[in-house]
């Protein structure tokens, strides 16, 4: 009995196999099988040619869907565990603190109270402290603290910079900028505090010990801020109140 012949397509026919199939690929349409079975006449390689441009230009799209979705995905977290969302709230401090850190000399500068101008000083020190413990903290979650921006502290620094700029009772002023600094202190207080409870959830007890000694701190400066306050001496403005 003859052995059965196999005949290998030819390479031409295996191209153009390769070819429908990459048309396919990315939906254009295939030449039909008649047409394509010649290519030196004229209209088969004007369908070719356009198949060819359409191909690119899917090829194109393609390719921009694909940076943008590699991009998208990689600037969003997935947060399927607590401790996802732990690192996300760390890295929104990290940012926020960073923020703090270039805007409290500009608030010791436009104080005119020596004892607030003080307490803006000690605080960026401490600021300082409170950004060193983060990069420890990520350390030990092997997570990098950058990657955010914290857009709540981005307000409030800004509104920080208006009441900066205003005219006025200097002492009304420094009023305005311990609101200004005080509700910094309470975006802290409320952000440290859920990430010391995420911490203890999440069996970090270490981490959680020393996101406590920093929300302890932040409250300290936000009650030193209303003391403050309760100190300035309004009497001149309330002087000129009576005048009117
Ligand atoms: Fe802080
Ligand atoms: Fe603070």
């Amino acid at each position: 009995m003859p052995s059965a012949r196999v005949i290998e397509p030819t390479r031409g026919a295996r191209v153009w196999q390769e070819w429908q199939s990459v048309l396919t690929q990315f939906a254009v349409q295939p030449m039909p099988g008649p047409v394509a079975g010649v290519f030196g006449k004229k209209a088969n390689l004007l369908m070719l040619k356009r198949a060819w441009g359409r191909l690119q230009a899917r090829h194109a799209l393609c390719e921009v869907a694909r940076v943008v979705l590699t991009q998208t995905q990689a600037n969003m977290s997935k947060l399927t565990s607590p401790k996802d969302l732990l690192v996300e709230e760390l890295k929104d401090l990290y940012s926020a603190e960073n923020q703090l850190m270039k805007a409290l000399p500009r608030l010791a500068k436009a104080a005119e109270s020596e004892e607030l101008k003080s307490a803006f000083e000690t605080h960026l020190e401490e600021t300082k402290v409170h950004i060193e413990r983060l990069e420890k903290i990520m350390e030990q979650l092997d997570e990098s603290p950058k990657g955010k921006k914290c857009k709540a502290m981005e307000g409030l620094v800004e509104e920080g910079k208006e009441m900066m700029e205003e005219e006025g009772e200097p002492a009304v002023l420094d009023l305005g900028l311990i609101s200004a600094a005080q509700k910094v202190e309470h975006y802290e207080i409320a952000g440290y505090g859920t990430a010391r409870t995420l911490a203890e959830l999440v069996g970090e007890t270490r981490i959680a010990k020393t996101l406590q000694q920093t929300l302890d701190e932040e409250g300290k400066t936000d009650k030193l801020l209303t003391e403050i306050a309760m100190g300035l001496n309004l009497e001149a403005t309330a002087a000129g109140d009576d005048e009117e």
